[in-house]
C-alpha cells in the first residue's frame, strides 16, 4: 500500500518525497516512474527497529520541514513471531512518531497504518495493557503475556490507535494533525495465499465480498494527509469494505 501512497501523493503535487523501506530493492523500483514524473524522491533503506533508524530519518529530512508522513511499514501475524511483530508494528511506530513530531510543519499531518484487526475484542487485562502508553524498555516487556503472534499482531495495532488518541494533542500543539487507518483485507503481499476459513468469514460478512485493491486505501490515505482532512485527529478511520460492521451485526468476533 506504501508504494500506491507514493504513486498517488505524486498525483495530489507531493513533489519532494523520501522513501524508506527495508527493502533497498523495491525502493528504487518504486521511485523510478515518479522520478519520471517530475518528482524529487530521496530513499532510506534501513529497518525500523534498529535504535539508530529514526537518526538516520531525521538526517535524510535534513532542514526540511515535513508536510505528510504515511506510516505504512508492518508485518502480519504469518511474518514473524510474536515479539518481532510489536517490536515492527508497535515500537518502531512509537519511535518513529516519537522522531517526527518536532518535525512537522503547521498544517502537516502523520498518517499510521493500523488494521481492523485492532478493532477486534481481546481479553480486558490484554486491552488495559495496550491502551496505556508502552513501557520506557519497549513491548519487549509485555511480551510474555501475549499469547501468540494473531494476538500479538491484533493488539501491535490496537496499540497504533492508542497511541493516535493519546498523542493528537502533542501534534495539534504544533498546528499538526496524526491520524490512523484501519483496513480491512487488502490485496496486497500480506494477503497472498489461499484463502483461509477466518479471512472466508470476514469476506462472507462484509458488505462488499471482496478484498479491497490497495490504491482504494491509498486514495483515502492521501486524502487524510491532505489539508482537506484539516479538521480529522486523534481518530481511526476504518476501510474494509464492512467488514467490521458485518461482523458486530453478525455478534462474533474473529478470535
Ligand atoms: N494487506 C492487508 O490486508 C492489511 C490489512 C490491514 C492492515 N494492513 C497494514 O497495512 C500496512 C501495509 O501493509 P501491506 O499490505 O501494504 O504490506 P506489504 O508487505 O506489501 O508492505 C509492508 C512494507 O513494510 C516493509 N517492512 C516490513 N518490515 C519492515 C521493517 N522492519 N523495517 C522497515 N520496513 C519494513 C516491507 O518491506 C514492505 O515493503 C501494514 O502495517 C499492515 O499491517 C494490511
Amino acid at each position: 500500500m506504501g508504494s500506491h501512497c507514493a504513486r498517488l501523493l505524486v498525483e495530489d503535487g507531493w513533489l519532494d518525497l523520501l522513501l524508506c523501506d527495508i527493502n533497498e530493492a523495491g525502493l528504487e523500483k518504486v521511485a523510478a516512474p515518479l522520478r519520471d514524473k517530475g518528482a524529487k524522491v530521496d530513499l532510506l533503506a534501513g529497518e525500523i527497529t534498529d535504535p539508530a533508524f529514526t537518526g538516520r530519518l531525521l538526517a535524510a529530512i535534513g532542514q526540511r520541514e515535513i508536510g505528510a508522513v504515511i506510516h505504512t511499514a508492518g508485518i502480519a501475524p504469518q511474518m514473524g513471531e510474536k515479539d518481532r511483530i510489536l517490536a515492527i508494528n508497535l515500537d518502531g511506530t512509537i519511535a518513529l512518531v516519537d522522531a517526527i513530531r518536532p518535525r512537522m510543519a503547521k498544517g502537516s499531518c502523520a498518517l499510521l497504518y493500523a488494521s481492523t484487526a485492532g478493532h477486534m475484542p481481546v481479553t480486558p487485562e490484554l486491552e488495559a495493557l495496550f491502551e496505556k502508553p508502552v513501557p520506557a524498555g519497549g513491548t519487549a516487556e509485555l511480551v510474555d503475556k501475549v499469547p501468540d503472534s494473531m494476538a500479538a499482531y491484533l493488539l501491535s495495532k490496537r496499540g497504533v490507535r492508542a497511541l493516535v488518541r493519546r498523542e493528537a494533542k502533542s501534534f495539534g500543539e504544533r498546528g499538526a494533525r496524526l491520524v490512523s487507518i484501519s483496513p480491512g483485507l487488502v490485496d496486497t503481499v500480506m494477503t497472498q495465499g489461499p484463502v483461509n476459513e477466518n479471512t472466508q468469514y470476514m469476506l462472507d460478512v462484509a458488505a462488499i465480498q471482496r478484498k479491497g485493491r490497495p490504491e482504494e486505501l491509498a486514495a483515502v490515505s492521501v486524502f487524510l494527509v491532505s489539508p482537506k482532512a484539516s479538521f480529522i485527529t486523534g481518530a481511526d478511520l476504518i476501510v474494509d469494505g464492512g467488514e467490521t460492521a458485518g461482523m458486530e451485526q453478525a455478534g462474533l468476533g474473529m478470535l
